[in-house]
Parts: structure tokens; sequence; C-alpha cells
């Protein structure tokens, strides 16, 4: 990949800053090694739990104005399932020309409360991810209120810190934007010790309704949105966390579809730009055209790399 585009993160070499999200595609190695060899700089696994899940029945997505709602239901193979195919996607990547052995994968993992979230982090230290990601929008089982883990400043920070204990492995947190105090949760998990921030995680949720069943689309009837329609909102999230004052390294995404959304994420704050909903747009290929719209802005710009995109703020 071309000069201008590698970057390090959090002492790990990156071909680009575009970053596949959690959940996007399957957890299978093939799909995590395709979108490293089109041009993805880190590649993260769906969320991963204790144990399989089955996730909700279907429809889990349908497609919205400006984006889609999904309700997957955080389906996965369990941790274990994920660990092999990492490790298969590390053996596939030291035996392919194209990645020369360089794949970096961010592990993503859930749980409703901070033992299950500590056992799934020792877990996942064990295994070849370069990253560990909490996935910190699931409600809290142990809350009487029903307040999801990523609207608790207290419950994000103690749960950061035990997963800190357990790993050597930089820890990213992966916020929900689907709070009141989002800089104060932001800023909980900076002092926690996370290592970086990931946002945001769907917006919502949202409600399709198909008229002439006079039904739901989803089975679940509510689904998170993701897509261009929620790019807006991204940006003045990661605007913000630096407003604050937030000098730890932001992941963003939410919407980002061309070099243009990704210029515009970075101007607003990030380090790294994530493509989700637009690899059902534009293909796995999304990430090579990303990468050379991206190119096409620091030439026409006159600038040596995209670090020297100014921000903002
Ligand atoms: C089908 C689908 C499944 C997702 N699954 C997960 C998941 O397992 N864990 C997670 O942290 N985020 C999950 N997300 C959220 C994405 O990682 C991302 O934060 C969000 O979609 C915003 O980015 P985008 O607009 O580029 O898709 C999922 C999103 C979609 C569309």
């Amino acid at each position: 990949m071309e000069k201008e585009l590698r970057t390090d993160f959090l002492g790990v070499k990156l071909s680009s800053p575009l970053v596949l999200p959690a959940g996007v595609l399957d957890i299978s190695f093939s799909s995590m090694k395709q979108v490293s060899v089109l041009g993805a700089g880190l590649v993260t696994t769906k969320s991963l739990s204790t144990q399989a899940r089955k996730g909700h029945e279907g429809p889990v997505v349908t497609e919205v104005e400006g984006g889609m709602l999904n309700a997957m239901g955080l389906c996965n193979p369990g941790i274990e399932a994920g660990i092999k195919e990492v490790h298969l996607l590390k053996e596939a990547a030291a035996n392919d020309d194209e990645l020369s052995g360089n794949c970096p994968v961010n592990m993503s993992i859930f749980a409703t409360d901070k033992e299950d979230f500590v056992s799934i982090a020792e877990k996942a230290d064990k295994s070849e991810a370069d990253f560990i990601e909490l996935n910190l929008s699931c409600p809290n089982v142990m809350d009487e209120f029903g307040v999801p883990l990523a609207a608790s400043e207290q419950m994000v920070a103690e749960i950061i810190s035990a997963v800190k204990n357990v790993t050597q492995k930089p820890v990213i947190a992966k916020l929900s934007p689907n709070v009141t105090n989002f800089t104060k949760i932001a800023g909980a998990a900076t002092d926690a010790g996370a290592d970086a921030l990931c946002m945001i995680n769907t917006l919502g949720p949202g409600i399709d309704i198909d008229i002439e069943m006079a039904k739901p689309v989803l089975s679940n009837i509510t689904g998170g949105m993701s897509g261009p329609c929620v790019k807006p909102i991204a940006l003045r999230l990661v605007y913000e966390c630096r407003k604050a004052g937030l000098n730890i390294p932001i992941i963003g995404m939410g919407g980002i579809t061309n070099g243009r959304d990704a210029v515009q994420m970075l101007m607003a704050g990030a380090d790294l730009v994530g493509v989700g909903t637009a690899v059902y747009y534009r293909g796995p290929e999304v990430f090579r055209l990303i990468n050379e719209e991206l190119l096409s802005y620091l030439r026409r710009k006159g600038l040596d790399s995209f670090q020297s995109i100014n921000r903002i703020i």
C-alpha cells in the first residue's frame, strides 16, 4: 500500500487507516482476509461471547432511507470458534504474497456483566489478535433499571480496568451513541485505561413498517441504524470528544462510504476510519476504492500523508 496511507496504531503497523468494523461481515477467516487484501488496514471480528448465540429470527436487516436497520441479535459462534478463525487468518496471511504476513486483527467481545467480560478477555488475550475491542452496547443485566452498560460511566470504567488487568493487548472501548452523556462516557473510558476508543455503534434503535402487511419489517421490531444517515452524528461525537480535550486514539465510524466521508472523519478528529454498511453498497472492494479516493485527495491537496489532513479543532 502507498506510503501516504501507512500508519502505526498502538504499536501495530497498518497499511491503511481503513478498518472493517465489528459484525458487518461473517466471522470466517476468508471474509476477513478478503477485505485485508482489498485494502482494509485492520479487520474486526464479529462481537464474540462466551457461548455461541443464534441471534434473532429473520428478517434481521432492512434498507431504510439513507441507511440500514439491523437486529442481528449479536449472533456469533462463541469466543473459541472466533479464536480459531483468527488463527486461520494469521496463518493464511503469513502465506499470502499480497499481505506478506501483515494482517492486523481486532477481536471484538461482548458480555452483559463485568465478570463475563473478564473471562472472555482472558481467552481473547491468548488469541493471535492484535487488539481486544469491548462492545459495551449491551443491556446491563445487573442493573435493576435496565440502564445499558455503555450509558453508565461507572460500569464502563469498571469493565475497562478489570479487562486491562487480565491482558497485555491494547484494549479498545466501542461506545454507543445512544446516551445523553457521550463525552463523559468517553472520558471515563479514557481515564480507566482504554488504549483507544471506537465510535459509533449503531444509532437508535429505529423501526421500519411494511404497510401492505401492516407489520414491522424486522422480526425483532426494532433495529440499530447505520449508514450515511448516521454520519453527521458520528462526526459530531468524534469532534466533541476532541473538543472536550480527549487525547486518545479514536476509530471513527458511522456512514463512511467514500473518500470524502473518510476525510471528514479524519478532520473531525479520528485516527482511523471504519467502513461498515458501505460494504453492502459498494462491495468488499470499497476498501480499495476509498483508499484510492483518499490518495487522490491527498495528492490534489499536496499532502504527503493522511496524518497531515488538518483537524477542524
Ligand atoms: C449488520 C451489522 C452487524 C453489526 N454487528 C456488530 C457487532 O457484532 N458488534 C459491534 O460492536 N458492532 C456491530 N455493528 C455496528 C458496526 O460495527 C458499526 O459500529 C456501525 O454499523 C456504524 O458504522 P457503518 O455506518 O459504517 O456501518 C453492526 C452493524 C451492522 C450493520
